[in-house]
Formats: C-alpha cells, sequence, structure tokens
C-alpha cells in the first residue's frame, strides 16, 4: 500500500535563496538614479503575492481571463505538439492556476514552477501536487531573470517552458529577446516555449487594467515600498506615495509609478535618500506587442512560430514557439 501524496521523491522544494545579498544593493542604486526606481520583483513577497492574484480576478485586468480562454479553447492542439513525458518548467509561476489547464492534457512528467515568493511558490505547487497524484512536482525558488539550477530529478526530460501572464513584457525590449534567446539555448531543439503576450490595444482599456477602481493596484504598487521596509529595514511611508500608471502610445508600454506626495527622507541600508514632493519612484514597464511584432523578436532569438492565438476581442495573445 503506497500513499502516492506522502512520496517524498516526487515533491520537494529547491530553494535557491533569490534576492537577499544582492536586494539592498540593487534596492540602493535604483534609488540613486536620475530616474528613481525600485526593481518589479520586489513586488512579490507574500502580500505582493497576494494582491497580484487580486488584480487578476479584476473586472478591469482582462489579461488573465483572456489568456485562460485562449489555453482551454487551444489545450488539444498544444498537447497534440508538445507530447508528453517532458518536464513542464513555468517562469513566475505564482499561484499556478493557468498550468492547470495544461497539464491533464499535456501530461508531462514533472512540473518545476519558478518563483521568486517562496511561501505562496511553495503552498501553490503543493496544491498542484496534491491534484495530480501522477505528477512530480519540484518548486524552485528563484529569481528566474538570472541563471538558476534545474533540480537534479529533471535534468535529464526534455523540456517545455511555460511562460504566461505577459510577463515578458516586463522586460524592455532588448532584455525580452536576450531572455528568449537564453530560454531557446536552455531547451533542447524542438523544444517548446508557451509564451503569454498582452496586445496593443486602445489606450483607455490599457488603462482601465492598471488602474482598477477598487484601489487594488494602488495597494500593489504600494507594497513594493513595504517589502523593502521589511527586508532592508528601511523607513518608507507607503502613504506618502500615490499610484500613477500612464500609458506611452509611442514606447508600446504602461508605465507605473509611485509619485510622491511630500518631501521625504528615506533611510535605506545605512543610506540617506531625499526625494521631493512630485518626484516619481519607477516601478514597473509593462510592453505591449502587435503580433507580428512578437514574432519577429521570437525569430531573431531562435525560435520558430508554430502557432499563434488570440481571444474573440484580440486582447491577448499565445504563442507556441519551437526552438531551432
Ligand atoms: N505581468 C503583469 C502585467 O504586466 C504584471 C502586473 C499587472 C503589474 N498589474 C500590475 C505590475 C501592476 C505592476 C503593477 O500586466
Amino acid at each position: 500500500m503506497t500513499a502516492i501524496h506522502a512520496d517524498p521523491g516526487r515533491f520537494q522544494l529547491f530553494d535557491q535563496k533569490p534576492a537577499t545579498p544582492h536586494m539592498a544593493a540593487e534596492v540602493v542604486r535604483g534609488l540613486k538614479k536620475p530616474q528613481k526606481a525600485i526593481p518589479p520583483k520586489y513586488f512579490y513577497d507574500s502580500v505582493g503575492s497576494r494582491l497580484f492574484d487580486e488584480i487578476t480576478r479584476l473586472p478591469e485586468y482582462y489579461l488573465t481571463r483572456a489568456e485562460t480562454a485562449i489555453l482551454k479553447a487551444n489545450r488539444a492542439a498544444i498537447a497534440a505538439h508538445v507530447g508528453s513525458g517532458r518536464c513542464m518548467l513555468e517562469y513566475g509561476s505564482g499561484s499556478s492556476v493557468k498550468v492547470r489547464v495544461l497539464l491533464e492534457a499535456c501530461r508531462p512528467a514533472a512540473y518545476v514552477p519558478v518563483d521568486i515568493s517562496k511561501e505562496h511558490l511553495t503552498t501553490s505547487a503543493r496544491a498542484v501536487f496534491q491534484d495530480h497524484p501522477w505528477l512530480a512536482v519540484y518548486p524552485v525558488c528563484a529569481d528566474y531573470t538570472g541563471p538558476f539550477e534545474l533540480p537534479p530529478p529533471v535534468a535529464a526530460l526534455p523540456r517545455l517552458c511555460f511562460f504566461p501572464g505577459s510577463s515578458i513584457g516586463n522586460f524592455d525590449p532588448p532584455a525580452a529577446e536576450a531572455f528568449l534567446r537564453n530560454t531557446a539555448e536552455i531547451l533542447d531543439t524542438g523544444a517548446c516555449l508557451i509564451v503569454g503576450v498582452d496586445t496593443k490595444k486602445d489606450a483607455g482599456t490599457l488603462l482601465r487594467a492598471y488602474n482598477d477602481a477598487a484601489g487594488v493596484t494602488a495597494r500593489f504598487n504600494r507594497n513594493a515600498l513595504l517589502h523593502v521596509n521589511t527586508v532592508l529595514g528601511a523607513n518608507f511611508d507607503p502613504n506618502g506615495f500615490a499610484h500613477r500608471a500612464t500609458y506611452n502610445a509611442e514606447a508600446g508600454r504602461i508605465e507605473m509609478y509611485l509619485d510622491a506626495r511630500q518631501d521625504q527622507v528615506v533611510r535605506v541600508n545605512g543610506e540617506t535618500i531625499e526625494i521631493r514632493r512630485g518626484e516619481a519612484l519607477h516601478t514597473e514597464n509593462s510592453y505591449k506587442y502587435a503580433p507580428e511584432e512578437f514574432v519577429a523578436k521570437a525569430e531573431r532569438a531562435g525560435f520558430d512560430c508554430v502557432s499563434l492565438w488570440q481571444d474573440p476581442q484580440h486582447h491577448f495573445m499565445v504563442l507556441l514557439l519551437r526552438a531551432r
């Protein structure tokens, strides 16, 4: 009588302890730039991961619903192309909701969710393991924007990569291309990347998605300051900052800021940072792509585009790419 759920060999956390040593230097460097900035990965502590989950359910945030609908409508085609028995990697897995649409159809041998937010990652990965007892689940706590190691049990498996949520849009365009090129190199020839990307559209729809009426995005944005306070012992007053999201049509991106409501002096890791009233801290960009624009980028980075699917309103796209 073997209890599959209790088999420790098929569920294991690989904690690569991201950020901690680099965070202080990175945050201080960002705050000393002429345009002060906080790197977006600092949104995602436990509170931030929960707030982001709330964002994905907001009426204005069409991205998650559109992407889920595309995945559901095309999962048979995806499964037919990728085949079973692979190691399915997911970058920035968060609550691992979307991947569930693909798991039963694609039948990978292992699922490796990679996320920087350890508690949330562990809870979500364990839930996937409990709901799919045939699947080995090896969560990796790491910063996927840098190099990280794959769990030894999956090292020899052929790979499949899932990168949903338009997280690729949070890199600037040259970095997005470098990231794709790097991913193509990690994957064996013929291996697939399934990537979700938000499209260029009317500014009103975009702006509403990042300025929700309930103010969840504002709380999420300010949480980056609380996270820096907790980890680095800084003394940001989150109420001293106002959330602002604008659409830069020329650059094709939503820009996210925290605007100082008054002059403030903040201590971060032994350094004094002066912020003037009205000065903005830049926290995130979210680039939007036209379908042909993203396909050209993927092809330059070493992929062939197998399929590109959109929702009926063309608000979002999912691409199935094959490494050359
Ligand atoms: N990848 C998501 C996006 O670009 C991240 C995100 C959604 C986000 N809402 C946000 C980041 C608000 C910062 C602030 O849509």
